[in-house]
């Protein structure tokens, strides 16, 4: 077997977060990386030439483990930390929650009566655990359900609030409690901010620019004075506005010709409405973009990004969506517990297929938009298994093993290596619903093993991508193989230098040596996360089976010297 797989990510930085002043030309920088053979899986070793600035080359050379490690396992890694890339936007690491199942009601939304602590109606426990993963964006209310959710029966006083119905997620009661004021509540209290979805598959542009107008008018109009009545004078900011969901399947199975045309009236007139907002804070708008790699997904992409190469000052798109879950077959979903290497190795080989469609996607948006103006925002993505037995089935409610947290490093790390372009994710979703944060049980809450590799890489958020280079070395299972070990590595606003090294290996630890070259690293240290098996997870009776535990790289003769553990996440500082 000999392959190669080329990987395209101009290291152009670009800003598209609203606080931020646009794009500013850094140079472009030669790439090559993800050179796969039969023995090394060699990966993201490129030439830059950006900011001249430190320079840092830590050589991590996997030290075959007596009696264990076979040779050709061998890891070998060097990061120059002058040779900096894009900015690791925040937002690619956040969250999705919709009306679906417990993901919103029991699991955000208890309501101000309840017994489970709250505030305001919204579980604290929840709110506590979000805050500390420092949540920079929430997608809200879908997903399938946005095209069906009408704005007025989401605000009001509670109690005479429209009981209507769900018919994507199992045609339960949708009683409304959660709203608009509840959503914006919410969102204060964890510090993020608004992804709005619109329904453009069963609304009109003229319900959903009221609704931005009810959201962020600053002057008296009857909608701002309404908004009052319901307890908000000030205007709320909508930082992210979706139009549509998945418009070529839930959201009405439109052509890429009609949703082009329906992209560009919402664009039109869906409006930020508060001047005060309109600069450095404006609302930036994402239009739907594909669901797969499939000539009908790249048609829907070089339609839309056509589209916004022609467009007109009346019009704009700063993002194009893309949904890609890792699911195998739909019809034969994988179980999300009670599995074994064979089934580890098949999803993790499934999930890195992540990496082709965002190539693809990008090469398609890199023709239209050299610039990189507009964002590839991966606004579902996560782990889909069949639903847990016994559980609603429309309710879509999985574990979370050590497996996903593995897919989870795997899938940021992809994001992070196309920082330019990929400015920003949601990961479906946030509770009680897929590849959860975390899951809750009437008044208990248990965190996820997904949780934790977020809260590892929260000094990713912001950080500047910094490049890697490493022999990978190859880890087999049957007919799969993998690249035994991912890595990225960045710097923090204090210039900082943070590694996130994943083993895949289930089997197999690797011993890394790591030789700073331009610096003394003085110490290494941080958290690891692993578990006893693959399918090990958290569970509400017991909540801490599986939690990162601290790690300490040993510096030898001016080395950093660390074990990986088989299946583990590891983010290390380097101090110097
Ligand atoms: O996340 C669950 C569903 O998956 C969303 O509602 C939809 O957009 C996607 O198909």
């Amino acid at each position: 077997m000999a392959f190669t797989l080329s990987c395209k990510s101009a290291l152009t930085t670009h800003c598209w977060r609203r606080e931020v002043s646009p794009i500013w030309a850094g140079g472009v920088s030669s790439v090559k990386c993800c050179f796969l053979s039969s023995v090394r899986f060699k990966l993201f070793s490129f030439r830059a030439s950006l900011v001249p600035a430190v320079f840092v080359s830590l050589a991590l050379i996997g030290m075959a483990l007596a009696g264990t490690a076979a040779a050709g396992q061998s890891v070998q890694l060097s990061v120059d930390v002058s040779k900096t890339g894009a900015k690791i936007d925040r937002n690619i690491f956040g969250q999705f929650a919709e009306h679906l199942g417990h993901g919103v009601y029991e699991g955000v939304w208890v309501g101000p009566d309840s017994t489970v602590p709250n505030t305001r109606g919204i579980r604290n426990d929840v709110v506590s655990a979000l805050k500390a993963i420092k949540v920079p964006n929430v997608r809200w209310p879908g997903g399938c359900f946005a095209d069906d959710y009408h704005w007025r029966n989401g605000i009001g006083p509670a109690g005479k609030r429209a009981e209507t119905l769900n018919p994507n997620w199992g045609g339960v009661i949708e009683p409304n409690s959660f709203g608009t004021h509840e959503f914006m509540d919410f969102l204060g209290q964890i510090g993020a901010d608004a992804y709005v979805s619109i329904n453009v598959g069963s609304g009109t542009p003229r319900e959903a620019a009221e609704w931005l107008e009810y959201m962020t008018a600053a002057q008296p109009t009857t909608l701002a004075k309404e908004r009052a009545t319901n307890g908000h004078p000030a205007p709320y900011q909508v930082a992210y506005l979706g139009i549509g969901n998945e418009s070529w399947d839930c959201g009405g199975n439109m052509t890429p010709d009609y949703y082009s045309s329906q992209m560009k009236i919402y664009s039109r007139f869906v409006r930020n409405y508060n001047p005060a907002q309109q600069d450095k804070q404006q609302m930036l708008k994402i239009a739907v973009g594909p669901g797969g790699g499939e000539p009908r997904w790249t048609e829907w992409t070089e339609t839309i990004m056509k589209a916004y190469q022609q467009h007109t000052w009346s019009w704009d798109i700063n993002g194009l969506s893309m949904h890609n879950y890792t699911v195998g077959n739909w019809d034969h979903k994988f179980a999300s517990t009670g599995f074994g290497e064979n089934e580890y190795s098949q999803f993790l080989k499934l999930t890195l297929g992540m990496e082709d469609l965002i190539n693809k996607h990008s090469a398609i948006m890199d023709k239209y938009d050299p610039q990189k103006k507009v964002a590839l925002v991966i606004d579902e993505w996560g782990a889909w298994y069949a639903p847990l037995p016994g559980s609603n089935p429309a309710f879509l409610v999985q574990q979370n093993s050590l497996r996903d947290a593995v897919l989870a490093a795997l899938n940021l790390n992809m994001f992070a290596r196309h920082a330019d372009r990929v400015r920003m994710s949601n990961i479906a979703q946030m509770v009680n619903v897929l590849q959860a944060m975390v899951m809750t049980d009437k008044e208990k809450m248990v965190l996820t093993l997904t949780y934790y590799v977020f809260k590892m890489y929260v000094p990713f958020q912001d950080s500047t991508f910094v490049s890697v280079s490493f022999d990978a070395g190859t880890y087999s299972h049957g007919d799969i193989s993998l690249p035994r070990v991912d890595a990225i590595a960045a710097k923090d606003k204090s210039s900082k230098l943070w590694l996130a090294i994943t083993n895949i290996d289930p089997n197999q630890p690797v011993e890394l040596e790591a030789s700073p070259a331009g610096i003394t690293a003085k110490s290494a240290e941080g958290e690891t996360l692993t578990a006893p098996k693959v399918d090990s997870v958290n569970t509400f009776e017991s909540p801490n089976t599986v939690v990162p535990k601290p790690v300490a790289a040993q510096v030898r003769g001016g080395k950093l010297v660390l074990t990986l553990e088989p299946k583990s996440v590891t983010v290390l500082s380097i101090e110097q």
